[in-house]
């Protein structure tokens, strides 16, 4: 299989999927998906989205930046996206993930190696500040699974785990 990259991403209506530095819900299921999918593979994030969010065991984190005074606590930190694809190619020859946030989507996206989006679409609108890009015609959606959860207040919430391809 030659190297892609693939992103990662979930979002609610109006492509909403941050809002002040944070992701606005907690789904169980989207994030068991982010760990199965990603497991043994390498993970490029952007600095303020390493901030919000914890590095999780058995995959590896590359953080991009332009800060060279950056501590990241020992994960990997890359200054430049292809010094950072790079990277992530020599962790698994197969797969690397994009995990956000919205300008490493899209950098993502106007790369030649991202081939899948891997979505999480939540059927619900939440407040947001930070928004997935719209995708042009080139990407094809290639599986759609509905779900649902149950949220500590009652109200029942679906999503649907949609991949894209190009
Ligand atoms: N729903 C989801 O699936 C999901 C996933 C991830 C994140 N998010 C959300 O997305 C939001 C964050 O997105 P964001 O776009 O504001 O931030 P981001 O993409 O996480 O990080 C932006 C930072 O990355 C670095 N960077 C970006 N391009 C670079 C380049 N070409 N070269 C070197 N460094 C570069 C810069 O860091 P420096 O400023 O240090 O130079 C830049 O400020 C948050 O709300 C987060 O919760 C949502």
């Amino acid at each position: 299989m030659d190297f892609e990259l693939r992103i990662i991403v979930s979002y609610a209506e109006g492509r909403v999927m941050g809002n002040k530095g944070k992701i606005p819900w907690s789904i169980e299921a989207d994030r068991k998906r982010f760990r199965d999918h990603t497991k043994g593979k390498a993970v490029i994030v952007g600095r303020r989205t390493s901030q919000f969010l914890e590095p999780l065991p058995g995959r590896e984190r590359i953080v991009l930046t332009h800060d060279t005074t950056l501590d990241t606590k020992g994960e990997g930190v890359v200054y430049d996206f292809e010094e950072a694809v790079r990277t992530a190619r020599f962790i698994n020859p197969e797969v690397a993930y994009i995990g956000g946030g919205h300008s490493l989507y899209m950098l993502a996206l106007a790369h030649n190696l991202t081939k899948r989006i891997e979505a999480t679409e939540i059927h619900r609108s939440y407040q947001g500040d930070t928004f997935f890009p719209e995708l042009g015609s080139e990407w094809k959606e290639i599986t759609k699974r509905e779900r649902s959860y149950t949220r500590t207040n009652g109200e029942v919430v679906t999503y649907s785990f949609v991949d894209y391809e190009r």
